[in-house]
């Protein structure tokens, strides 16, 4: 009896926790036009709309090569975007706490698909 009264009320809290965590999710998700928006406001200066970089984008690879997108994880493009990139000349700020963490997350994903294949 015991038992089974312990299993009916994980159910019950079960049952009531995960729509509050797709919830959550959800709301996290941000319209791909303002991702857009955000990559040319915030990269497309330094990498190119299209992920080609430009002058100021110095050593920075291509976003369309598959060869770098196969060896760079999204979590690698989070990375880039909270710490900054490079030195001297040419180089990348470190936009942590300028952008939400949903954002920055967004537009690695973004530039994720900017590949060229
Ligand atoms: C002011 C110019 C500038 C801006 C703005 C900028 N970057 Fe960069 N970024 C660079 C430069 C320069 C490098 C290359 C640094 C190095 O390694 O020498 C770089 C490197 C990177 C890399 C690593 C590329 C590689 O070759 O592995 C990623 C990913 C990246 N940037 C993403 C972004 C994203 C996303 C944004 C917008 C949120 C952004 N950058 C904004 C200049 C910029």
């Amino acid at each position: 009896m015991r038992t089974s009264l312990f299993v009916l009320s994980a159910l019950i809290v079960l049952g009531l926790a995960a729509p509050t965590v797709t919830v959550s999710i959800a709301s996290e998700e941000i319209d791909p036009a303002v991702v857009k928006a955000l990559y040319n406001k915030k990269c497309s200066l330094c990498h190119g709309k299209d992920g080609i970089p430009k002058k100021r984008g110095g050593d920075s690879a291509s976003f369309q090569d598959s060869a770098w997108q196969a060896e760079t994880s999204i979590e690698d493009i989070v990375a880039a975007i909270n710490q900054g990139r490079g030195e001297g000349k040419y180089k990348m700020k470190p936009l942590k706490g300028k952008l939400t963490e949903a954002e920055i997350r967004a537009i690695a994903e973004f530039v994720k698909g900017l590949e060229k294949k």
